[in-house]
């Protein structure tokens, strides 16, 4: 029996009903993005609301970490992990906790006490030392030298800065093979942190103050990848039986031993997994610059520069095999993963071809930029996020690895700027009519770029853009022309809209001051609406036009260009309906 299966096993038959794995992306919580420990789904029983399946519930809990992606890369770290969950709602407390903890450490797993050590909370001014758990761990033959004081920075815990929260007693294992000192040291790195055990029996305000609960409870949690690699005894957790088989692929894909490749290694088996089931997660999120999207998109992309670092062919199905091998491990604990199989993979490869459309050339514009300049300034990173689609944490660390600096702050300037831009936008004062920034809307945005282009090439260079109207399922496009069109120009203007986007033309974004913009022959509208600092789109050389976005980065992400209807609008303005399909 593997741990989960353990371990459940064992606090089922401690009188506790195991509770299926929540989402990863919280149901009810919008201020966190995705459930960070397997007590946050069990808040509001935390603070006392009766919970369907009783006061005793263990589980295993999908959780999500991002805040350090850097740390990724290096033995311990993972975006994506299990953590095994143990609570009492108002039923036993400390001692149990504790002898419930001992026993399944001791007798289920087999670990020596001898190389154990625990942490208790020392106490301060609101709060008193917890005697009560320094002697259940003595009762059960933790010796005193064993047992470390520690205060509210490591012996205290909450999720965030409010809610349900209490002192804890941590559980240390010794994970090395010189001999056990005889007095713990939390400091000593040898010692890890294994299992946590929290008392929660406070409520804190956002103001620090603190209140006790209705009821008592216990929240413990212990993280499966980190006991599974002590359990058998390896240093590296990408060498347990957790990742062996991931890492064993990755070495038949790329012809390179694990060994001298473990970075790239690391962060590609980490990312897809985390990518794989964020993906698959009943909340279908979908890679996207906000939220979890934006994580997911992340994720990916950081993957497939590291694929691409290992020198894999893109075009190949490598992160198919990689999937499917993930899916295959943990599909008996998480059945969404086979049921959203066909998503999961699509998601993978659509933003995989997305990214590398551009990729390549984002990287060779960051060489240019390597090349010339001491810091990669505001400008050039925002230009390698827009038009290339590398997120801003890529080029860090593309930088960081040239030992470069990024101007972060001026880059979320421009950002915040191209954002406004794009508000404004979509409020239709500039452009009239981009509602909603949702993917098909985007996508008709760039369409209209295009209608805009043909039709100068085919009807003539008066035409101009007169407004323009763009909803979920179709585009309307005004501009100004004399005449009825013919049917040979509703043709010709189809069909090269079409043949642009067969064409896959990039999409470029760039900033500059607005005289310049029209000096270089931009189309604009409405040229006084813009601010002095204007953001131009071009797409492949065939159309240019001042806009505050957001477009798709290649014409081929549009599909198929359909006119639907050509009419008149008012005097010397035409108007025609298109959709894409
Ligand atoms: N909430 C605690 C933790 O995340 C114990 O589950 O460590």
């Amino acid at each position: 029996m593997n741990l989960k299966d353990l371990y459940i096993d064992f606090f089922v038959k401690k009188g506790h009903k195991q509770i299926p794995s929540a989402p990863i992306v919280p149901e009810n919580d919008p201020s966190v993005l995705f459930n960070t420990a397997g007590m946050q789904p069990l808040i509001t029983y935390l603070m006392g609301k009766p919970h369907p399946y009783g006061k005793r519930l263990c589980d295993y809990q999908k959780c999500v970490r991002t805040n350090d992606l850097d740390a990724i890369g290096d033995t311990t770290h993972h975006t994506f992990f299990e953590m095994l969950g143990n609570w009492s709602l108002g039923d036993y407390f400390k001692e149990e906790s504790i002898a419930y903890s001992f026993e399944f450490l001791t007798e289920v797993l087999k670990i020596p006490v001898e190389k154990l050590a625990v942490t208790v909370f020392a106490g301060d001014e609101h709060i008193p030392r917890d005697e009560v758990s320094k002697e259940a761990w003595k009762k059960h033959g933790i010796k005193e030298e064993r047992i470390a004081y520690l205060g509210r920075e490591d012996n205290f815990w909450i999720a965030g800065d409010s809610g349900p929260c209490g002192s804890d007693t941590e559980i240390f294992y010794f994970r090395s093979d010189d001999e056990v000192p005889e007095v713990f040291d939390p400091k000593d790195d040898r010692w890890v942190e294994i299992w946590n055990n929290v008392f929660m029996e406070f409520y804190q305000e956002v103001d620090g103050t603190i209140k006790p609960l209705a009821q008592k409870n216990v929240d413990t949690g212990m993280g499966v990848e980190r006991t599974v690699a002590i359990l058998e005894g390896v240093n590296d957790n990408y060498l347990s039986s957790i990742w062996k088989d991931v890492i064993e692929l990755l070495e038949k894909i790329t012809g390179l031993p694990y060994q001298g490749n473990e970075k790239s290694m690391r962060i590609l088996a980490d990312h897809l997994r985390t990518a794989v089931f964020i993906a698959a997660d009943p909340a279908g999120i979908k890679p996207s610059n906000t939220d979890q999207g934006y994580i997911l998109r992340r994720l990916i992309r950081r993957a497939i520069r590291h694929a691409k670092a290992l020198n894999i062919d893109i075009q190949s199905d490598f992160e198919k095999q990689i999937a499917l091998k993930i899916i295959e491990k943990y599909k008996k604990y998480y059945k969404e993963l086979e049921e959203n199989q066909e998503t999961v993979l699509s998601v993978l490869k659509e933003e995989k071809q997305k990214f590398n459309r551009t990729l390549e050339k984002g990287l060779r514009e960051f060489e240019k930029h390597v090349a010339k300049q001491k810091e990669i300034d505001a400008l050039t990173a925002f230009h390698l996020y827009d038009t290339y689609g590398f997120p801003i944490e890529l080029t860090e660390e593309l930088a960081m690895e040239r030992k470069m600096n990024v101007d972060l702050d001026g880059f979320h300037e421009l950002f915040k700027k191209h954002q406004e831009l794009s508000r404004t936008a979509s409020k239709g004062k500039f452009k009239g009519g981009l509602s909603g920034n949702g993917e098909m809307e985007i996508k008709y945005h760039t369409a209209t770029h295009l209608l805009n282009a043909a039709l100068k090439q085919v009807v003539g260079p008066d035409v101009h853009q007169k407004g323009s109207n763009i909803t979920e399922e179709r585009m309307r496009f005004d501009f100004s022309c004399d005449h009825k069109l013919t049917d040979e120009e509703k043709k010709k203007t189809e069909d090269l809209v079409n043949q642009w986007i067969t064409e896959g033309l990039d999409v470029t974004c760039e900033t500059m001051p607005k005289k310049d913009a029209i000096a270089s022959g931009a189309e604009c509208m409405f040229i006084e609406k813009y601010p002095e600092e204007v953001t131009v789109y071009t797409i492949g050389n065939v159309s240019k036009e001042l806009c505050g976005g957001p477009h798709v980065q290649n014409t081929k992400e549009l599909g198929h260009f359909k006119k639907k209807k050509e009419e008149a609008s008012s005097a010397g303005v035409r108007r025609i309906k298109a959709i894409l399909e």
